[in-house]
């Protein structure tokens, strides 16, 4: 699903901030990216969802080298990723709803359908009555759930959220990443970043870990599994492909308070699948 390989990254004439990143991001699988503040997590994301170009390395997502990709193409693997932005990103004069239904209208989505189906998307955020609220009215963990629903909310292949259990609570951020986990048994591939290692620790997700730009397999907590999912065909990588190792499904955390609202995320009919 997304292979890098010896990939590099500097900005500018600065020093390289990511070396030799080589990983391999299998269908469905589900994965923390961990490493301290100015680590290059989100650099790396970017790279991923082809918001910045890697300075050296091959980087192949939807198994399509995205170098050798032109711009049609790149919209079109962009569309299959969902992102939650560090930052949210929610446009402040639109409410929660249109917040939520705007991927859906870019994709020409029938607006029956987006009726029925954001408030539907909301509920199970437990954000059904903050439907009409703009984000400004919104407490952080609020305005992330928002971004989290419309990242999904086309159901995505690739899911990336870029630090979404920062700056909230222990329990919201349980709670956020048994949502995570919900869409993941749906069948997006996740990857979260995050630089609180020890969070990431608490639940057996593979992990990948970032320090001094290098990508490493840390060791989780114990009884979780540390696989890991670097890979890549350069033997200075020193990773041989460990992602064949697939942790079993996360199921050992006691499950927080789930929002309210259906077992799963409604699908958002055909709209979601739009043609690629
Ligand atoms: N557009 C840019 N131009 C120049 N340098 C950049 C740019 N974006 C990031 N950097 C630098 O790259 C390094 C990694 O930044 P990045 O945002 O990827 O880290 P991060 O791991 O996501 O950090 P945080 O946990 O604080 O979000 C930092 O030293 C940063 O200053
Ligand atoms: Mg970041």
């Amino acid at each position: 699903m997304v292979r890098l390989e010896n990939v590099g990254k500097r900005y500018g004439t600065d020093a390289e901030i990511l070396h030799d990143i080589s990983l391999t991001l299998d269908p469905g699988g589900f994965y923390f990216l961990t490493g301290v503040s100015g680590a290059g997590k989100t650099t790396l994301l970017k790279i991923i969802y082809l918001a910045e170009t890697p300075s050296r390395g091959l980087v192949s997502l939807f198994d399509t080298d995205v170098s050798a990709a032109d711009r049609a193409t790149h919209n079109a693997l962009r569309r299959r990723i969902g992102i939650v932005f560090q930052d949210f990103r929610l446009v402040e004069h639109l409410t929660v709803r249109d917040n939520v239904a705007l991927p859906l209208r870019i994709a020409g989505a029938a607006e029956r359908e987006i009726r029925e189906n954001v408030p539907e998307l909301l509920g199970w955020m437990g954000l059904e009555d903050k439907l009409n609220y703009h984000p400004a009215q919104l407490s952080g963990g609020e305005q992330q759930r928002v971004a989290i629903a419309r990242a999904i909310v086309r159901r995505p292949d690739l899911l990336i959220a870029d630090e979404p259990t920062g700056n909230i609570d222990d329990e919201i951020a349980m709670l956020l990443v048994r949502i995570f986990e919900r869409i993941n048994r749906l069948g997006t591939t996740v990857l979260i970043a995050t630089h609180d290692v020890a969070f990431a620790s608490r639940f057996s997700h593979r992990h990948l870990h970032l320090d001094r730009g290098g990508l490493s397999a840390p060791k989780t907590a114990p009884g979780a599994p540390a696989a890991a999912a670097l890979g890549g065909s350069s033997p200075s990588s020193g990773a041989a492909n460990l992602d064949q190792d697939s942790a079993p499904r996360d199921r050992a955390e006691a499950e927080p308070e789930a929002p309210a609202g259906p077992a799963d995320p409604p699908a958002p009919g055909d709209a979601s699948a739009e043609a690629q």
